[in-house]
């Protein structure tokens, strides 16, 4: 193999973004040392015990620590002393407004000027809207007492949770903003491994590999500061776009007596629409796209731009799950008093992330009409105990939820349910009633079956 530059390299917050990020560059040979203001997420991982379910993410912390190239700290200043190129991975949270908090980030950005004693790459891994970057650079540039060097730039992630060290380690795109070619080459340095696929991830397997450097790079995109922040923020939005018009076309299907599944494969086969991101359901959540298409609806107003279209996808995402909850009453007629067993509490499958899950909105729901509820997830079953707390009944698999429910609700599409025995849950529901949000099931067999089948779009 051939020989690498070693980077030496700060990640400042180490959640789901900063902690993938820390150990896939340790991975790739990179001296890494993360930080965190959380002391007990710190001292857990100096003991290898990983605050978040990420599949891989544990034996790969683990065997980094080990190999010394992988360090956790509490202490920023310790962090930049060490490194050249400082990530920034903390939190951008939603304000009550729709606009991003960046308190976080002008935090980060006043003590890693203070601590600086030579030339750094500061990089905003967070997602941020365009004109963070000039923010940093002002912030840093008046607590930088010494007038070190430094430069400021933006390097939007793109991993999505439940996949995200094969997402970090074999991108569709790296994407750097930077305002000199010194800060381009540094960060294409931290980069070089994962852009000539020397480290990456097998699909099948879902291993990290090591291997020759490849032909086939991946691609790098340096863009200036502002087109970078944007790009992180028109794909989330975009994508977010993508669910709400899939689903805004389910609604049809279903008062046109046309099927969504098959409308969307027939879209998909065309290739400039993709097959993509085309599954309708109760809608989309998780810590991203909901802030983010808020975030950038709200800069957009900010620059003088009203970008409505992106008012249309927020509405349609927040009335898909109305919707849902209208066809669980429309199936039960009566829901006061009656049982209901849900199955999937996380935002999506492969995670135990429940920010924004639409699971917290059908559950509250259905609690304020008095039904009682039974819920069972893979994973997030701690986290959903922290939200509900004793108001709803947590059962140890599916069909413990499902016994003698007077229906079932299906929110998250676990590979664990769709693989469980229908018959046997047929069995034990006191009424037949199958509520899908997630369309899994071939709406055929589960009439087959016996059950009241509802799903979306169908
Ligand atoms: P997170 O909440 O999981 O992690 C943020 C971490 O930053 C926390 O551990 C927190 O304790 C730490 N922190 C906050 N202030 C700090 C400080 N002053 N010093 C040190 N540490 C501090 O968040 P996340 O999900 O990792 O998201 C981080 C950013 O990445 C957000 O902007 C998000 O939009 C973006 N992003 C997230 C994902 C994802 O899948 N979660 C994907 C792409 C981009
Ligand atoms: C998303 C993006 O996919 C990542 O590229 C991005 O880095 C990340 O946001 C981020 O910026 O934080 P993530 O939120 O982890 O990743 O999850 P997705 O797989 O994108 O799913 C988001 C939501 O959309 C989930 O609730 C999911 O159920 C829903 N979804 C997704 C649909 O309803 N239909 C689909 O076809 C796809």
């Amino acid at each position: 193999m051939q020989e690498r530059n070693i980077m030496k390299i700060a990640v400042i917050g180490t959640g789901y973004v900063g902690l993938v990020t820390g150990v896939c560059f340790a991975e790739c040979g990179h001296d890494v040392i993360c930080v965190d203001n959380n002391r007990h997420k710190i001292d857990n991982l100096k003991k290898g015990i990983i605050p978040i379910y990420e599949p891989g993410l544990d034996s790969l912390v683990v065997d980094n620590a080990t190999a010394q190239r992988l360090h956790f700290t509490t202490e920023i200043p310790e962090a930049v002393k060490v490194s050249e190129v400082i990530f920034i991975a903390v939190g951008t949270p939603p304000l009550p407004t729709g606009e991003a908090d960046l308190s976080y980030i002008e935090n980060v950005a006043r003590q890693v000027a203070c601590s600086m004693d030579s030339y750094k790459v500061i990089v905003e891994k967070s997602t941020v809207p365009v004109k963070t970057g000039e923010w940093v650079k002002r912030t840093i540039r008046f607590n930088n007492k010494d007038g070190v060097e430094f430069d400021v730039a933006s390097n939007p992630e793109f991993l999505r949770e439940g996949s995200a060290i094969g997402d970090f380690l074999k991108p569709d795109r790296i994407v750097v903003g930077v305002e000199s070619d010194r800060a381009a080459e540094l960060l294409r340095a931290c980069y070089q491994p994962i852009i000539d696929q020397s480290v990456s991830f097998n699909l099948d397997t879902q291993q990290v590999i090591h291997q020759d450097p490849q032909d086939g790079k991946t691609p790098f995109l340096v863009t200036n500061v502002s087109s970078s922040e944007l790009i992180k923020h028109a794909s989330n939005s975009f994508l977010a776009l993508k669910i709400s018009y899939i689903n805004a076309v389910a609604n049809f299907c279903e008062l046109a007596g046309a099927d969504v599944e098959q409308v969307a494969m027939g879209m998909g086969l065309d290739s400039r629409i993709g097959n993509k991101f085309l599954n309708a359901g109760v809608g989309y959540g998780g810590s991203c796209f909901p802030k983010d298409v808020s975030a950038f609806l709200e800069i957009s107003r900010e620059l003088g731009y009203e970008f409505r279209l992106l008012d249309e996808v927020i509405r349609i995402n927040k009335v898909q799950r109305e919707l849902f909850i209208r066809k669980i009453k429309k199936a039960m007629w009566i829901v006061k008093e009656k049982k209901f067993a849900v199955l999937g509490l996380s935002f999506k499958p492969n995670t135990d992330d429940m920010r924004e899950a639409p699971s917290i909105d059908i559950i509250e729901a259905l609690l304020e009409e008095g039904a009682s509820i039974r819920v069972y997830d893979p994973v997030a079953m701690d986290i959903a105990r922290g939200h509900f707390g004793d108001r709803i009944e947590f059962c140890t698999d599916p069909y413990s939820t499902a016994e003698g429910a007077d229906a079932l609700i299906l929110v998250t599409e676990w590979d664990e349910f769709i693989d469980m025995d229908l018959h046997r849950i047929y069995e034990i529901l006191n009424y037949p009633i199958f509520i899908d949000g997630r369309n899994c099931f071939d709406p055929k067999r589960m009439r087959d079956i016996g059950f009241e089948y509802h799903c979306i779009g169908r």
